[in-house]
């Protein structure tokens, strides 16, 4: 199929961009978005042009490196998918796309459609990760957690740190990314330790950075590629105010529930 890319270029953070558009005659609908980038950067290369920057890895959906609004969509907008999942068939001759980076003060462009992340792993140096030496894989029964918590605890670690939640949302928060990563560790008892501590520190560290405030738009929960709720958002709230304004009893563990403040 026959394709015209419009794409945002720009040489690097302080440079003024530009859309430029680009042809591209033979894509195959078995490629994914990001082969078809290949393609568009080798013929740029041939011809001595500077190809396009952008983020990848993994190209499995696993990593989190890829990320770009595709028509004005984060990740392109399909259901559960990252733009390395992507693929061509989804889209049909003679269309136009529209490729820019993820748009948000706290992501700098670094190159053409490639930002800066920078400030997500600021926010987990900041507290988000366990302290005590955890040593091998503990047996699977050594701590009983309860099914519920293990399960939603497992949901919230899906996230990538991909920033498409930041991308959408209108007021560029990182909510839903620090939502995720204070529920992955606030549901089992290895984090419960640092809890308080961890919810003071990553949402300070997200202020810090930049981001906007959570207004409960939704546009987050609807662009992110892992399915992370809406309802890590209020878990974090949660663990804030009663971190920062209220007497905490002492954590339990054992073979009770882990979470002290019940849903
Ligand atoms: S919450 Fe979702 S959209 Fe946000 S960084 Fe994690 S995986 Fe990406
Ligand atoms: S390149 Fe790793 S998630 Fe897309």
């Amino acid at each position: 199929m026959k394709l015209t890319l419009h794409i945002w270029r720009q040489k690097n953070t302080r440079a003024a961009g530009q859309m430029v558009r680009y042809e591209l005659p033979n894509v195959s609908g078995h490629m994914s978005f990001l082969e078809m980038l290949d393609v568009l950067n080798e013929g740029l290369i041939q011809k001595g042009d500077d190809p396009v920057a952008f983020d990848h890895d993994c190209r499995e959906g696993i990593c989190g490196m890829c990320g770009m609004m595709i028509n004005g969509k984060a990740h392109g907008g399909f259901k559960g998918t990252t733009v390395c999942q992507l693929h061509m068939r989804h889209f049909k001759n003679g269309d136009e796309i529209y490729l820019e980076p993820w748009r948000a003060k706290a992501f700098p462009v670094i190159k053409d459609l490639a930002v800066d992340r920078g400030s997500f792993d600021r926010i987990i140096a900041a507290g988000g990760f366990i302290s005590v030496p955890t040593g091998s894989a503990p047996d699977g029964n050594a701590i009983p957690i309860r099914k519920q918590d293990a399960d939603l605890a497992m949901d919230a670690a899906a996230c990538i740190g991909c920033g498409a939640c930041v991308a959408a949302c209108p007021n560029a928060a990182a909510a839903l990314f620090v939502g995720a990563k204070l529920s992955h560790l606030g549901r089992l008892p290895q984090g419960q330790v640092e809890r308080d501590r961890r919810a003071l520190a990553l949402v300070q560290q997200m202020n810090i950075e930049g981001f906007a405030n959570c207004t409960n738009i939704g546009e987050c929960e609807a662009a992110c590629p892992k399915g992370i709720k809406l309802e890590v958002i209020a878990r974090t709230n949660r663990d804030y105010i009663k971190a920062a304004f209220l007497e905490r009893p002492e954590p339990t563990s054992g073979g009770e529930s882990v979470d002290r403040w019940p849903d």
